[in-house]
């Protein structure tokens, strides 16, 4: 059935595994999702971005993850908002059919301009409010995503230029300016505004090039969480750009010709250890996303006369189901549905 993220992240939590979080903008990563979750009988959160929201229509979105919930009675599963700018999109998502919204107030509505305070507790309480006479949960955040090894923003990588050195890095793009919760403002945002679960920021950031290495405790604050969890004992935390970008991933997209720099996500282990300490739902987009990837370019690479959707497509999401199996299983959310 469709429930909320409340009910999902209480019973991780009771039974101390995590959960991930993958978007979605389409049938085949809903599908993908629910086989990986079906085989594995496990509970499930799906999200989906303003972005994906748009691309894929509200109304088919609604009616897709209604047909997941009838294919599989038996799996609990999420219907999140990935990231609400205002009260007004998590409003609308409501309205929609989604079980669980995240008010990102560490935001302007604008997405990109870190806010106050005040602000964020404003429009987060605004938010808390609504759903809970609704019955549905609400994510907020406190504290500004980012990589700690990019301090300065700067511009977004120019897609014309060649593809060459292999170690160098893409920038960041704009906005991507890091400031790690403070613990203490962590304890005093939850009391403020009653979130059923708080993402935190520890040096994590969206998309492929989170790390120019594998990340230590100096680009990956763990320890962060460790302080807010001795906090707020009680609290579900997230863990947002918790890709793992693997290297064979990465391998297997070059391969087949396509662009990518050597980069480094978040190793599973390390979102092990944030499990231990309260990490209760883990966002996952970025590997999904290169795993179909990868399985497109494979099919259009070695037999280039193939034009039927799909040939690529059922490939692409057995990657994806393939990459949620393996997320489900490290977080220890197998065998909970
Ligand atoms: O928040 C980031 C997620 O990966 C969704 O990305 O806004 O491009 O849909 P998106
Ligand atoms: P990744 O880009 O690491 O997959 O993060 C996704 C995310 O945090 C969505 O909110
Ligand atoms: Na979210
Ligand atoms: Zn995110």
């Amino acid at each position: 059935p469709l429930v909320n993220l409340r009910t999902v992240l209480d019973h991780a939590a009771a039974n101390s595994y995590g959960v991930a979080a993958f978007n979605v903008n389409n049938m085949e990563q809903i599908q993908a999702i629910m086989e990986a979750a079906n085989e594995t009988e496990s509970p499930v959160i799906v999200q989906a971005s303003r972005g994906a929201r748009s691309y894929s229509q509200d109304n088919y979105l609604r009616h897709l993850m209604l047909a997941a919930v009838e294919l599989y009675p038996h799996i609990p599963v999420v219907m999140h908002q990935d990231h609400g700018n205002s009260p007004k999109t998590c409003i609308s998502a409501m309205d929609n059919g989604f079980t669980s919204v995240m008010m990102d107030g560490s935001l302007l509505e604008d997405a990109k301009t870190p806010a106050d305070y005040d602000y964020n507790v404003k429009v987060t309480k605004e938010v808390v409010a609504l759903a809970h006479a609704k019955g549905v949960s609400v994510e907020g955040e406190i504290g500004t995503l980012g990589s700690l090894e990019h301090k300065e923003p700067s511009a977004a990588p120019k897609a014309a230029e060649p593809h060459d050195a292999d170690l160098e890095q893409e920038p960041e793009p704009e906005g991507a300016m890091s400031h790690l919760t403070d613990p203490e403002e962590a304890e005093r945002f939850v009391a403020d505004t009653k979130v059923d679960a708080l993402a935190v920021a520890i040096g994590t950031s969206h998309g492929a090039y989170k790390f120019t290495r594998k990340p230590d405790g100096d680009i990956l604050a763990m320890n962060v969480i460790e302080e807010i969890h001795r906090r707020l004992p009680n609290t579900h935390l997230v863990m947002h750009g918790s890709s793992s970008v693997p290297q064979e991933l990465q391998d297997e997209i070059r391969k087949y010709g396509g662009k990518m720099n050597q980069t480094w996500g978040v190793p599973v282990e390390e979102i092990q250890r944030g499990i231990k300490h309260g990490v209760r739902k883990i966002n996952v987009d970025t590997d999904n996303r290169m795993a179909m990837t990868g399985a497109i370019r494979k099919v259009f690479s070695l037999t280039p006369e193939k034009f039927d959707p799909r040939d690529y497509l059922k490939p692409a999401r057995e990657a994806m189901k393939k990459v949620c199996i393996d997320r489900m299983v490290a977080f220890g959310q197998a065998g909970h549905a």
